[in-house]
Formats: structure tokens, sequence, C-alpha cells
């Protein structure tokens, strides 16, 4: 469901130029829980900015459910996000002023959706994230582990077609972050495809395939063995 074709992100620093991404070629199959593994600085975010619509790449193809979503315009991008991308950032990305609820209806009010139907969606996905009694606690009445619990509720209540996580467990510790790993395997099962990034080995087994990235180009691509 998801093509890379010579896939070219280079970067124009002065007189220097970097590439970032070196012709990548791959597929994800629809329902694939994909890990992308790499030392810093290997390309990994910016391989996840690419696919997710987050910045445009000099060359090459990116096809999602047979959309070509380098040859969208930019408002057709907004949307097509919207309806088919869910994306988790390492920092949890919540707005401080509203409640756990809210943050997760926001969006959803946003595309137009009747404000207490967006609050009940909200409260189920906290539910699915095993947050029910925290729907009305500020972020920073929540512990990181939780906080990233509730952007994930807020990543899938559209039902996604691809959900993109870059380090979601790098600023957690090791319980939060198996329960947050837990939390995509789950969703996994339920046929959710997730594209995730991590510099954790161990977290990466949680994944149906690894693909490591050096310096732009792919060096390993391996299905985990169960
Ligand atoms: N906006 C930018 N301008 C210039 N160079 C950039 C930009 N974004 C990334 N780079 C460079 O591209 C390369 C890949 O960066 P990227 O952020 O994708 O690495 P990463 O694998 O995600 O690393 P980390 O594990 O540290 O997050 C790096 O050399 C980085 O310095
Ligand atoms: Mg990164």
């Amino acid at each position: 469901m998801i093509k890379v074709n010579n896939l070219i992100k280079k970067f124009q620093m002065g007189d220097t130029e970097l590439i970032a991404l070196k012709e990548l070629v791959f597929t994800i199959p629809e329902g694939q829980f994909v890990a992308i593994t790499g030392k810093s600085g290997s390309g990994k975010s910016t391989l996840l900015y690419q696919m997710s619509l987050l910045d445009k790449p000099n060359s090459g193809e990116i096809s999602i459910d047979k959309n070509d979503i380098i040859a969208l315009e930019e408002d057709q991008k907004i949307v097509f996000r919207l309806n088919n991308i869910g994306y988790i950032f390492q920092d949890y990305a919540l707005l401080p002023s509203l409640t756990a609820s809210e943050n997760i209806a926001l969006p959803m009010i946003m595309k137009g959706i009747d404000q207490q139907i967006a609050m009940d969606r909200a409260k189920e996905s906290l539910d699915k994230v095993g947050l029910r009694d925290k729907v009305d606690n500020l972020p920073n009445q929540l512990s990181g582990g939780q906080q990233q619990r509730v952007s994930i509720a807020r990543s899938i209540t559209h039902k996604p077609k691809i959900l993109f996580a870059d380090e979601p467990t790098a600023n957690l510790d090791t319980e939060s972050s198996e329960i947050i790993l837990h939390i995509f395997k789950k969703l996994n099962e339920e046929g959710q495809t997730i594209v995730m990034v991590t510099h954790e080995p161990e977290y990466a087994q949680f994944a149906d395939r690894i693909i490591e990235l050096q310096d732009g180009n792919i060096i390993s691509d391996k299905l985990v063995k169960k």
C-alpha cells in the first residue's frame, strides 16, 4: 500500500549539499508493522517526513494506496493527511491548555465533526489506550507515558491508513515504553499499518520488519522472526 521509488532528499547548507536519502526503494504492505532503525543522522526522521507529507523530496515517487502523494497540491495534502495519516511525535505535541479528551477531539472538530460526537469518540479512543479515567486531566497532570498515550489516542481517532511514530518512547522510562509498544502491537493486530522509528533494538523486535538506514541508504531490510 506504500510504495517508495528512487526517493532522494537533499539539504543545501550554504555551499555544501547533503544527501539525506539516497534513491530509496521499498514497499510496505497493508497491515505491516515496520521499525526503522539506524544511527543518529542516518535519515530516519527525514524519511518519515517525506512519507507522511510533512516535507517534499527532491525526486522519486511515493504512493499511498495508489495516490501519488508528491503530486498533491498543498491544500490537497492537508486533507489527505487529516483523512489518512496519524503521526506521533517524540514530545507528544499536546496543547497544554486543553484536557486529554479536548486534545483528541480538536482535530475532529476542525474537520467539521459535531462537538459532542467528537468528545464521545475522544473518550472511546482514551479507553483504547487505557486512560478512560484521565479524560479531564490537562497534559501537565499526566505522566510522560500517559501524555504519549493521549497523543496515540489522538492519532487513531480518524482511523488513519498509516500510523507514523518518530521515536515515540525516547523520553520515557522502560515501563512506560513497554506500555506504548504493547499498544502499537495491539493496534497492529487489529489491522493498523505502523511505521515506527526507534533507536532501541529490543523495541524494534515488536515490529514485523526492521529497515536499517545508514547515511541515507537502506543497509538491511529483514523480517523479524517470531
Ligand atoms: N532541515 C534540515 N536542513 C539541513 N540538514 C538537515 C535537515 N534535516 C535533517 N538534516 C540532515 O539530514 C541528515 C538526516 O537527518 P535526520 O533528522 O533524518 O536523522 P535521524 O536518523 O532522524 O537522526 P536522529 O536519530 O538523531 O533523530 C542529518 O545529517 C541531518 O543533519
Ligand atoms: Mg530523528
